[in-house]
């Protein structure tokens, strides 16, 4: 099988590729290196360096490849950057997806695997765990972003029979995700715990996500490949909510950490607490996460502090 991965050099989007060549697969790896880096990317993957809103290079990669599947994860991942730059993001993550879905159309792929985010498409639930059906109410340009992708998947599927998963992530964590960004909190946290210094936490320490450890989404990706799942929006996380106070002190357990956080104020548009109801993707996809977050965190540090990246 050929298999097309945007974001291939990004935390999620590495590992996946990674999986894929175990299992004997080819894969091309799009990515533009803006937050990935060239050494996550597999030796025995293609590699081009190129930027998924430019359409004459995707379709020009597209049109020599010819893969079975597009797995896209490359998008602008930052939240809060979303509202500063609301049109970059839409020009990333909508225009950047419709080029490659565009392609993918004509060039018959068997399936997409979009990246979507459950902690941005629904907005603030006011119940959680949050279903597939609970409206879609984003409260971010990032948010509104990945929804609208979603609905072009859906489009195309109706109009031309392109068949699509949407995995509506929670929030996803493990080794190779950048503690430099403003994503990623057990990196974060785990990074500033190492060096001795204290973290801070945006808020009162209450606010909650579904947090979901690396290798159980890649599981769900490599899941939605079966022919016989529905083209549909599926939830991919523990199915759980963990403030960020708990996130903090299984961290500072596991690393042998005892000062306290830092507070200050919580950071405008960010949802406050949301989990997600993961039954229909253990319905149709036959998934389930399989790691807990102590034993995620271990594995974390574990890299970090193999990888002497502190
Ligand atoms: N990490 C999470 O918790 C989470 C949660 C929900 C959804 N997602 C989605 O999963 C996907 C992967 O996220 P990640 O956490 O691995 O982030 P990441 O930043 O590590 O990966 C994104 C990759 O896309 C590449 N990229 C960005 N813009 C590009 C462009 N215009 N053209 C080509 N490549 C580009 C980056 O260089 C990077 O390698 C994203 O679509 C993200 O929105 C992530």
């Amino acid at each position: 099988m050929k298999h097309i991965v945007t974001g291939g050099a990004g935390f999620i989007g590495s590992h996946l590729v990674d999986r894929l060549i175990d299992a004997g697969d080819e894969v091309m790896v799009i990515d533009n290196l803006s937050t990935g880096k060239r050494e996550f990317v597999n030796a025995k993957a293609k590699f081009i360096e190129g930027d998924i809103v430019d359409k004459d290079m995707i379709e020009r990669v597209y049109s020599e490849y010819k893969p079975d599947y597009l797995h896209h994860l490359a998008a602008q991942i930052d939240v809060r950057y979303s509202f500063d730059h609301p049109i970059i993001d839409a020009q990333v993550n909508i225009i950047g997806t419709l080029n490659l879905i565009e392609s993918a159309r004509r060039y018959s792929t068997r399936r997409i695997v979009f990246a979507s985010s459950g902690g941005t498409v629904y907005g603030e639930p006011d119940r959680n765990p949050v279903p597939e059906s609970y409206p879609n109410i984003p409260v971010s340009p990032y948010g509104m972003s990945k929804l609208v992708s979603e609905k072009y998947l859906d489009l195309y599927k109706r109009l031309y029979g392109l068949n699509y998963v949407s995995l509506r992530l929670g929030n996803v964590f493990g080794p190779r995700q950048s503690p430099k960004g403003e994503c990623g909190v057990f990196s974060i946290f785990a990074l500033k715990m190492l060096k001795g210094e204290r973290p801070t936490i945006y808020g009162d320490g209450t606010a909650t996500r579904d947090y979901i450890f690396v290798d159980d989404v890649i599981d769900s990706f490599i899941a939605s490949l079966d022919e016989n799942i529905p083209s549909d929006y599926y939830n991919i996380g523990r199915g759980e909510e963990t403030s960020t106070k708990e996130v903090y002190d299984l961290l500072a357990k596991v690393v042998g950490y005892s000062e306290e956080p830092i507070y200050s104020d919580p950071r405008p548009g960010e949802v406050y607490q949301i989990s997600l109801d993961i039954s229909k993707a253990k319905e149709n996809l036959k998934w389930e996460p399989k790691t807990s977050l102590e034993e995620g965190v271990r594995k974390l540090i574990e890299y970090i502090k193999e990888k002497e990246f502190y």
